[in-house]
């Protein structure tokens, strides 16, 4: 039997909740003992009562939820959560650790051991990370769209155009599972669709699945000539742990027409556009270069409905794996249950994941001398 902590969500404007009442008491059924913060599900819909009712525990200090053996939550723990970290501590959330050097460093120094859903690998791809992409994805649109409007300071740009008038240009760079969310919002919407990526056996498939107008290999120059033409731009290129890939350059953004949009998603690993920087729900977009940059680091955060049911569903069973090998002292060993593959980013103050660690050369790693 393990202590589960879910704490509610810190950061601006994050509504969402690690875990919906069913699969807080499926943790329950196995054995474990799930502390909940009160009104951590309020953002979601979801009452204190919820919890209680199926037998999870409500504390109302922080630091009482952090004081679990496991902490599950969503977004990466802000400065003052950091406080309670601590060696025997084991977090299981969103980490982008490539793009957080703070908390990288608040987790070495404490030693607790660090679970990113964002790097979670089974034989599909990023089971953790396709779901808040997929949302993330839709979104983008629909917040790119808005941010054409000239009352929002775009260039006044609709969509799907109009009789006589040609449709918005939307290029998508990384044709995953949130570029494709975006290729599709975006062509509901009519606009003219062209996804960029650096697999072309991925591009092949959504050419012949007709996702969208036109494909392009991720070559700088040729993704620079689309840029300078499109009204939208949605970043989401992802080298899973690492920083983002710079996919579009400052000079090619200074190049696009004022009051284009880019919608960086790609932000939380460091964003794949030279100008793009982190920005919040309560104040999303900043101008450089004329263009509005839409850099929201929790997209999902403002659907919580929808986000928490679906983070949760996705959550539940590898997280009740984690718990069963911390209770059984198989955690963070070989002998480690394959269903947490590629989770473990930093443990016993090292860097574990190859790639987060590659973010930091500087850093302790595993299996450095
Ligand atoms: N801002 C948010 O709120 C939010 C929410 C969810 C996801 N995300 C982020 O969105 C990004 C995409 O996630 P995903 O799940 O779609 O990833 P994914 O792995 O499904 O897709 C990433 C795609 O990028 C492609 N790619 C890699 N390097 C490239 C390059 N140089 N040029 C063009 N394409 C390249 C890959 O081939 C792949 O097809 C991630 O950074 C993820 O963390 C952000």
């Amino acid at each position: 039997m393990v202590t589960i902590g879910l704490p509610t969500e810190t950061k601006d404007k994050e509504r969402r909740v690690a875990l919906t009442p069913s699969a807080v008491a499926l943790a329950i059924d196995r054995g474990h003992r799930v502390l909940v913060q009160a009104g951590a599900g309020e953002g979601a819909g979801i009452p204190d009562q919820a919890y209680e009712s199926i037998g999870a525990k409500m504390v109302v200090d922080a630091a009482e939820v952090w004081g679990a053996d496991v902490v599950v939550k969503v977004k990466e723990p802000q400065a003052a959560e950091q406080a309670h970290f601590r060696s025997d501590l084991t977090l299981f959330a969103y980490l982008h650790l490539a793009a957080e050097p703070d908390l990288t460093a608040a987790l070495l120094a404490s030693g607790t051991a660090g679970y990113a859903f964002e790097t979670l690998t089974d034989r599909h791809g990023l089971p953790l990370l396709a779901p808040m992409s997929e949302i993330a994805g839709r979104a983008a649109t629909i917040m790119g769209a808005a941010a054409l409007s000239s009352a929002n300071g775009g260039s006044g740009t609709l969509m799907g155009g109009a009789a006589g008038v040609p449709p918005a240009k939307v290029v998508v760079l990384g044709m995953g599972v949130a570029g494709t969310m975006a290729a599709r919002g975006a062509r509901g919407l009519d606009a003219h669709v062209t996804g960029v990526d650096i697999d072309l056996q991925r591009l092949y498939d959504h050419h012949l699945a007709g996702t969208v107008d036109a494909t392009q290999i991720s070559e700088p120059q040729l993704v620079g000539d689309h840029v300078s033409e499109a009204d939208l731009v949605v970043g989401a290129a992802l080298v899973p742990g690492a920083r983002a890939p710079v996919v579009v350059t400052e000079d090619q953004v200074a190049a696009m027409r004022p009051g284009s949009v880019i919608v960086d998603l790609a932000i939380d690993q460091g964003g794949c556009i030279a100008t793009a920087r982190p920005t919040t729900l309560s104040d999303p977009t900043f101008v450089e270069h004329g263009v509005v940059h839409y850099c929201v680091t929790n997209v999902p955060g403002q659907f919580p409905r929808t986000a928490s049911a679906a983070l949760s569903a996705a959550v539940t069973p590898r997280l009740l794996r984690l718990a069963d090998d911390l209770a059984a002292g198989r955690a963070g060993t070989s002998d480690e249950s394959p269903q947490l593959a590629g989770a473990l980013n930093v443990a016993d103050g090292k860097l574990v994941h190859p790639a987060v660690a590659d973010a930091f050369p500087d850093r302790p790693r595993i299996g450095a001398l």
